[in-house]
């Protein structure tokens, strides 16, 4: 064979393997071509027999001759391939799942809340993260000289602007901006300068809720709040007022459910009291009236807020409020 003999038998062979219509047909083109008695013996044949003074320029045609067969062959391989692939493409199967995220505990209890307090009239409403000291303390009824004020507990901007410490801003917001009848709970951020441990956090949720009409009562909250925590933590669970104090409200209470793991009983969970801590609540005072211009003889109301983390660690037994704000996905999907 000479060189050009070569050259031609290299472009017939990638022709024939770049049109192999299979698997199969291309290897027998492969074989014909590359194989151990194929056609390149017949260039190594003549590699061998050719004088000296001819062998560099055949030995590089016949090197040249085997890889770009044998890459014509890898590529038509490939080719063959993916057209098989897409040929058995089978659209009936199910698609491949890759998983949903999951809605964080906090936002859960919130859902949760805005759907019971929902079936009972309420709507939600929204106040700002900055609140102005007025919306936050002083339209609330805090005196001056109130504890809660005190920069070692508050976060504040400037003299007039802070990091709002409750969601109970959001009742004056509300009373400011409509007449009475009002039902409202207001879920949202809040921030205090506690130093964070198991139970601590500088920033938690509240939900807050408002009911203001004519001759609503202490027992209207203790019925609603029963409601709530019935439909919150389990269909037996009960109420309890504990008398307390809080600027906005008069009279105001503390309330607990009773332990919806031990019914009372006393275990873990409870701290053996038989009850959990919720939060505060109480009977709107007049002077809040006074500051939104509501007519205190005319309309009453109840006001409430609750921890939601605190209702989040209990229900979902979760030991530490921190391991809510890991965003561990690990933990964060088992709810
Ligand atoms: N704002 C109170 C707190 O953060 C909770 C609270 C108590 C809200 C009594 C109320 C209420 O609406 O009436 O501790």
């Amino acid at each position: 064979m000479n060189n050009a003999e070569i050259q031609e038998l290299q472009a017939a062979a990638i022709q024939e393997v770049g049109a192999a219509p299979d698997a199969a047909s291309l290897e027998s083109a492969r074989v014909k071509y590359l194989g151990r008695n194929g056609r390149v013996q017949d260039v190594l044949l003549a590699l061998r027999q050719a004088p000296v003074e001819q062998k560099r320029e055949l030995g590089r045609l016949a090197n040249e001759f085997k890889t770009s067969v044998q890459a014509a062959v890898d590529a038509r391989k490939d080719a063959l391939q993916a057209s098989a692939s897409v040929a058995s493409f089978d659209v009936t199967l199910p698609g491949r799942w890759h998983g949903l995220g999951t809605r964080h505990p906090v936002t859960q209890i919130i859902d949760r809340a805005v759907e019971i307090f929902g079936q009972l009239g309420f709507t939600v409403a929204d106040g700002p993260d900055i609140e102005t000291t007025f919306h936050n303390f002083d339209a609330l009824n805090t005196p001056a000289n109130h504890p809660s004020r005190d920069p070692k507990d508050t976060f504040y901007l400037d003299d007039t602007h802070l990091l709002r410490t409750h969601t109970s801003p959001v009742q004056i917001r509300v009373m400011q901006s409509r007449k009475p009848p009002v039902r409202i709970i207001a879920p949202g951020r809040c921030y205090r300068r506690d130093t964070t441990d198991a139970t601590h956090s500088a920033n938690f949720h509240q939900v807050e809720g408002l009911y203001v009409d004519r001759k609503v009562s202490l027992a209207d909250l203790k019925g609603d709040l029963t409601y709530f925590a019935r439909q919150m933590m389990g269909p037996d669970v009960k109420i309890r007022f504990r008398p307390h104090f809080f600027p906005f409200t008069e009279p105001s209470v503390e309330y607990d459910f009773s332990c919806h793991v031990c019914h009372g009983a006393g275990c873990r969970v409870c701290k053996h009291s038989g009850w959990i801590e919720i939060s505060g609540a109480g009977m709107v005072d007049p002077h809040v009236f006074k500051a939104v211009g509501y007519d205190s003889s005319e309309v009453t109301g109840y006001a409430f807020g609750m921890g939601v983390e605190r209702i989040a660690m209990i229900l979902l037994g979760v030991p530490d409020i921190r391991m809510l704000y890991d965003n561990d996905v690990r933990f964060l999907g088992q709810f």
